[in-house]
């Protein structure tokens, strides 16, 4: 990657020989080299510099190649080291984990079901109107900020990751190796499926599959990620930073 003096370039802490992951914060004029899957973590646009100027959205990714970022807070690369190439090793890397063992006894996850999560990495925050960015209201009234931390995941072929409906934070995910989908249900049923969201690499979901509840909850259809072939997907999850936490911090900086 060629990087401006003013941008800030790390691995994340789930960057394998597999999959090279970095975080660039603060990015002008910033050339990405090689093949690679660019997601934009933050809430506004981050503009593409090439013939046309056009932007990769809020909380939304694609593919560029040797191409110019005029600016952002932050960036995702990932480059997989070989396109198609196998992965099911993955999850043997450091600090990888199986969803049971990473939930114990009282998670109740099925251990049959082979879903393994990569270490999490807290990459910024970001301040915005989740009514807004959920699509629930056409102008940003009430900011909140929130942490945002990332990780993979990894599942073999042929794996329904468990159906679910409860998270306390609002969740996006990249399809990074591997054909999958993200899925939504009417009950905990795999016959009570009503949609199936394809994902290929570079693809992220679009619009949040979630609701804003009350105080700062979320409401969640009942969905799970399923894996057609031997899939890698990230996942950004921001995570509200409780009143308490702001305070404290306001009072720091007084
Ligand atoms: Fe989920």
């Amino acid at each position: 990657m060629t990087a401006t003096p003013s941008a800030i370039e790390r691995p994340l802490n789930f960057s394998t020989p597999y999959l090279r992951a970095d975080l660039v914060r603060d990015a002008v004029d910033y050339t990405v080299e090689g093949r690679t899957i660019v997601v934009n973590p933050g809430n506004t646009p981050v503009i593409v510099a090439e013939d046309l100027r056009k932007a990769i959205p809020p909380l939304s990714s694609t593919v560029l190649a040797d191409a110019r970022i005029e600016k952002a807070d932050a960036l995702l690369l990932l480059r997989p080291a070989e396109e198609g190439g196998e992965v099911s090793g993955v999850a043997e890397a450091p600090g990888w984990a199986h969803l049971a063992d990473l939930l114990g006894p009282d998670g109740d996850f099925p251990r049959e079901t082979p879903l393994f999560r990569s270490p999490q990495d807290e990459i910024t925050t970001v301040v915005f109107d989740p009514a807004h960015v959920l699509g629930e209201r056409e102008t940003a009234m009430v900011q909140r900020e929130f942490t945002v931390r990332a990780n993979l995941w990894f599942a073999p072929a042929g794996t329904n990751c468990f159906i679910h409906n409860q998270h306390d934070f609002i969740e996006v995910h990249t399809q990074v190796h591997g054909l999958g989908r993200m899925q939504r249900f009417r009950n905990h049923d795999q016959a009570s499926l009503y949609q199936d969201v394809l994902m290929s690499p570079g693809y992220t979901t679009q619009d949040p599959f979630c609701a804003t509840g009350p105080q700062c909850t979320y409401h969640y259809p009942f969905h799970q990620y399923k894996a057609d072939t031997d899939c890698i997907w990230l996942a950004i999850e921001y995570h509200p930073v409780p009143r308490a936490v702001r305070l404290a911090r306001s009072q720091e900086n007084h």
